[in-house]
């Protein structure tokens, strides 16, 4: 660093740090001064629209360069960036990323040795892309004690879920979010949770003091959700939504990904299309909803220019400190003790009885029924069954016992209800 001006490496040139790198040339913010001296790619004689002599494929290039102040990493996966990023604050430069794998994986340790090493590590763009809100977590809701996070942070699941409440199939609306570039050939980390369950674990760090590994997590996807869900949680005055919800009451933290039924009138129903939306509830704050563009090079490229200018204005008056960590206020509670509120859907003969035995096995489960719906098919029946608040593992014995009567023929939808 010299006359606020800063030298700048970048770890990456995919869709991401190409949109980096054309913000980083063009930053004029009057103040810091950023120049770009190294961009380390794994093919030299790909055609890039950049100077040759930025170019490198030697990593050590760059963490022995004592001119480079800070590095951007958008590698993506965990390997070989973890290591990087680590050797790079150890090295006294700052580092922004977007990677969050890497942040779920280890973000306290990184933290810490950034923190050590009184560097920058800023990651504003790992959850929810363009939307600010790891700063606000960490800086502005610094004195507020939160009780529960919840969000839509996956783009492309919200994009598919959304065309299906429109009225298309899940894998038309699949195809749809693959033709548009939202979703990868390979769907598996958005459609199943995973994405979101990482960006969760990263909520759960900056916003409890908690790091729960990948297997605490509860994580089911929306690829069983049906067109009929859909049908069914419009007659119901709710759509369907993949939702992280980390919830942190006296009786102790947990977070898990899962699609739920959300009234129509909930703030996160709303969030239509690829957007994303973080809500964030305290006892002074009510409820806070942060939304925006959660996925895409330009907002994701925003978010990483935002945390490179703060870093740059950090090093400049030597305050590249981040606040402590939150300490953790409770104790864990598994995912089978947490609560729920359930909507199922079963296929069922329709005779003298069936109802009573089904109602009767969910009261020795210790659930209670909030609304039955049935609908005749001929010698058959649409039973829609919506469940009062009752613990997971009653919900699942209930079940378990339920699919094994010979009068149910199938148990055709288990969706938990947002509350
Ligand atoms: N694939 C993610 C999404 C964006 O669809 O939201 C990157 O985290």
């Amino acid at each position: 660093m010299k006359n606020n001006s800063f030298t700048v490496a970048v770890l990456g040139a995919g869709n991401i740090g190409s949109a980096v790198i054309e913000r980083l040339l063009n930053v004029d913010n009057g103040v810091i001064n950023l120049n770009l001296s190294k961009v380390l790619v794994s093919d030299l004689s790909k055609d890039r629209n950049l100077d040759s002599g930025l170019l490198t494929t030697d990593f050590n290039e760059i963490l022995n360069d004592e001119k480079i102040d800070l590095v951007i990493e958008v590698l993506g996966g965990v390997d070989p960036g973890k290591d990087y990023i680590k050797a790079l604050l150890e090295n006294g430069k700052s580092v922004i990323t977007a990677n969050k794998d890497i942040i779920a994986d280890c973000g306290s340790e990184l933290i810490e040795t950034a923190q050590e090493n009184n560097v920058c590590l800023y990651f504003e763009a790992a959850v929810a892309a363009g939307i600010p809100v790891l700063k606000p977590l960490i800086e502005s809701l610094r004195g507020e004690e939160l009780t529960r996070v919840a969000g839509i942070i996956n783009g492309t699941s919200n994009y598919i879920l959304t065309s299906m409440e429109e009225g298309s199939t899940y894998e038309d609306a699949l195809q749809q979010a693959q033709d548009l570039g939202y979703a990868e050939p390979d769907p598996t980390n958005d459609v199943e949770g995973i994405d979101a369950k990482f960006k969760a674990m990263i909520l759960s760090l900056l916003c409890f003091g908690v790091s729960p590994s990948a297997e605490d997590v509860f994580t089911e996807g929306i690829s069983n959700i049906t067109k009929e869900d859909f049908d069914w949680a419009k007659r119901l005055n709710k759509t369907i939504k993949l939702v992280a919800q980390i919830d942190n009451s006296n009786d102790g933290f947990n977070a898990r990904v899962y699609p739920v039924l959300v009234d129509n009138k909930h703030p996160l129903a709303a969030i239509r299309g690829a957007l994303n939306a973080v809500l964030v509830e305290g006892e002074n704050i009510n409820q806070l909803v942060f939304s925006g563009p959660g996925a895409g090079s330009a907002p994701t490229a925003s978010a990483i220019i935002g945390d490179v200018l703060s870093a740059c204005h950090q090093m400049v008056t030597s305050q590249t400190n981040w606040y402590p960590l939150r300490t953790p206020k409770s104790g864990n509670k598994e995912f089978k003790d947490v609560q729920s509120s359930w909507f199922i859907r079963l296929s069922v003969k329709d005779e003298p009885g069936v109802l009573a035995t089904i109602a009767g096995l969910f009261g020795e489960n210790n659930v209670s029924i909030e609304s039955v719906i049935q609908e005749g098919r001929g010698d058959n029946a649409e039973l829609v069954l919506v469940t009062h608040e009752a613990e997971e593992d009653n919900l699942n014995s209930s079940i378990e016992s339920i699919s094994n009567l010979s009068s149910v023929s199938s148990v055709t939808s288990t969706i938990r209800v947002y509350i």
